[in-house]
């Protein structure tokens, strides 16, 4: 089974993608760290941000090994990271080297410690339009900009990271104006996606929601 979860940064994707992926015992794949790997390793070099060349030399060079490395730094998941995804993913080539890892996994799923699992859970911004089209069941995971740039800045605070709100939704609306507008596979619902606007929900009434859709579906399919 292939569930994605897309859907705008601090909408809820990563809490509800565990708890599936625990319950229908499914490999879990975060997609946007592997963007936030090639852009975390153009930062650290010094490399300039718009350079598409040594970016598409990056990704073509970047293997799960590397990623989950380059993960532990604490600019990972940062803004300097997140920004750094977001440039680098808005470029088509980028984009192109990074698809068959990403479809790979889904022939193939395998937790962390390498064992086989039964299907997986995507999360992203593509991965129901074009990571997995197949998918059987995908969710478009959403919530207003003030309520996800609250969630991310006190996820930041509680890290200790030095921010402000305003900082944080500054760059939320950067973001997601980026990821909304480039030409290559924006973020946007498949067609065939439930949306789901966590705006007014706390992480157990999504997970909720979420579940009960999951088993509806999974009850036609069967
Ligand atoms: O989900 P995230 O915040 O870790 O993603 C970081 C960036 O990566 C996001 O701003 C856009 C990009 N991304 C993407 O273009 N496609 C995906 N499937 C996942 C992430």
């Amino acid at each position: 089974m292939i569930i994605t979860i897309d859907g705008p940064a601090a909408a809820g994707k990563g809490t509800v993608s565990k708890v599936l992926a625990e319950r229908y015992r499914l490999a879990y794949f975060d997609t946007g760290m592997i963007y936030r790997a090639v852009g975390l390793e153009m930062v650290l070099s010094g490399t300039d941000l718009t350079d598409e060349k040594a970016a598409l030399k990056f990704a073509q060079d970047m293997t799960f090994e590397k990623m989950m490395a380059l993960s532990v730094h604490p600019d990972f998941r940062s803004d300097i990271g997140g920004q750094a995804a977001s440039k680098v993913s808005a470029m088509p080539d980028v984009r192109q080297a990074l698809l068959k890892m990403q479809q790979n996994f889904a022939l193939n799923p395998v937790f962390a410690d390498g064992t086989p699992a039964e299907g997986a859970i995507y999360d992203g911004r593509d991965t129901g339009t074009v990571i997995c089209p197949h998918a059987d069941i995908k969710f478009f995971v959403t919530a207003s900009t003030e309520v996800r740039a609250m969630r991310r800045f006190k996820e930041f605070v509680a890290k200790g990271m030095d921010t402000t709100y305003e900082k944080v939704l500054a760059d939320m609306i950067a973001r997601d104006k980026r990821d909304s507008e480039r030409q290559v596979a924006p973020m946007k619902p498949a067609a065939d996606a439930i949306l789901i606007d966590t705006s007014d929900m706390d992480a157990a009434t999504e997970i909720d929601v979420v579940s009960k859709l999951v088993e509806e579906k999974l009850s036609k399919i069967a």
